[in-house]
């Protein structure tokens, strides 16, 4: 397929660098709202530049990718429908469940493929954790835990000013990744009940070029609390940008039989630990599975496996045997909606019933992988 990319900022290297892992679409064409930006970024990867409305129109684009801030993530994904193009979008799918559930009807309407970010959870980690719950190695999980915390993202991205804005904030910037792989683990989320709190209403920036400017903070940047899932398992959350450093683990999950321990879920691979009943960790690691063999080296020097791109991969072969992406709409939506709700059951101080109830993603094997991989 014939992508074309709209938001050419931080994260749209890793997308045009992704065609080379992946053998079933090549981008075309890209476009920004800055459109100098735009024209830098053809240049460097050889492709047109495009106004976003033309790219929207072009003949040549079959399907959208988008880019850009999460505020404009809805606009973009109904613009791309109402242009008759598929369109895999960054995460998260839109601002509110609302948003979702607007987007939905439209695909619907369309009979066209909306997907979206994050696809870390097809990862070797995110596979093999999958597959070691269906194996019952620990039995029926029925706790758990996820902790994510940090100080926040003004000390790295160069525009920071969208992770303190509605439609970000630890839980729709991060918590995406480890609520998305729970339900790939686990199955849906059935409710909710949150807290939150902002512990301060102004961030300055550390990072360079803006390095002092102030950021206005316009969403809660701590979230606590628990999600209970449709097999009744009950997962404690801490969703943090208020915290230097801590130690937690990432995502801990009690079966019946033993614990699991899954590695940062905004990664495709990790060790994981595993033990039965008392006994001690067991080591897994996943560095010679397919979706998990270092091919990248993150900023500290560390070999890494970077698969992003195998979501839009797996929608296009999705489209081509019309059957459900893995990173489905259904899906997004879902996640978006759990999102959504753990905003709402803080603000309101109540437990949110969710409404939606997607399918658990299919598990992706070598065969699928190997089809998909250039
Ligand atoms: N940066 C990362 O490491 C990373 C990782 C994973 C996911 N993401 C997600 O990817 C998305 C983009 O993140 P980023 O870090 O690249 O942000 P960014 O701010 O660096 O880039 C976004 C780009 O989108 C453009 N844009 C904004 N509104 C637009 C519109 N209406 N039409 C056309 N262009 C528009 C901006 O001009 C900008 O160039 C976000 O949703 C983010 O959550 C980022």
């Amino acid at each position: 397929m014939r992508v074309g990319i709209i938001g050419c900022g931080n994260i749209s290297e890793t997308y045009f660098e992704c065609q080379n892992l992946f053998n079933n679409f090549k981008i075309v064409a890209c476009s920004d709202i800055n459109f100098e930006l735009a024209k830098k970024t053809a240049e460097k990867y050889n492709v047109k530049v495009l106004s976003v409305d033309d790219i929207l129109s072009s003949q040549e684009v079959d399907l959208i990718v988008n880019l850009t801030i999460p505020s404009a993530h809805k606009e973009i994904i109904i613009k791309s429908l109402n242009a008759d193009k598929h369109c895999f979008s960054e995460k998260p799918l839109a601002m509110s469940f609302s948003e979702g559930i607007e987007i939905s009807e439209l695909s619907n309407l369309k009979k066209l493929y909306v997907g979206c970010a994050p696809d870390t959870f097809l990862g070797a980690a995110g596979q093999k954790a999958r597959s070691l719950i269906e194996e019952n190695k620990i039995g029926d999980v029925v706790l758990g835990t996820f902790n994510l915390m940090s100080h926040g993202m003004e000390h790295w991205h160069p525009n920071p000013d969208f992770f303190f804005k509605p439609g970000a904030g630890p839980v729709f910037d991060v918590g995406v990744y480890y609520i998305t792989q729970l339900v790939n683990l686990i199955g849906p989320i059935k409710l909710i009940s949150s807290l939150s709190g902002t512990a301060t209403t102004e961030r300055i920036i550390t990072s360079e070029p803006r390095n002092g400017e102030k950021i206005k903070v316009e969403t809660p940047t701590t979230l606590m609390g628990i999600l209970e899932f449709y097999n009744n398992a009950k997962i404690q959350f801490f969703c943090s940008w208020d915290v230097w450093k801590h130690k937690h683990s990432t995502i801990e999950l009690y079966g019946l039989e033993g614990s699991l321990i899954v590695p940062d879920p905004n990664f495709f691979s990790g060790d994981i630990l595993i033990s039965h009943k008392e006994e001690d960790w067991q080591i897994i690691n996943n560095d010679k599975m397919l979706l998990g063999i270092p091919n990248k080296t993150d900023n500290d020097g560390n070999k890494i496996a970077n698969y992003r791109g195998i979501g839009l991969s797996d929608m296009i072969d999705a489209i081509h045997n019309q059957r459900q992406a893995r990173c489905s709409l259904d899906l997004a939506v879902h996640v978006l909606e759990v999102m959504d709700g753990i905003i709402k059951s803080s603000t309101d101080r109540n437990i949110y019933n969710v409404k939606t109830k997607p399918n658990q993603p299919h598990f992706l094997d070598d065969s699928e992988i190997i089809n998909l991989k250039k």
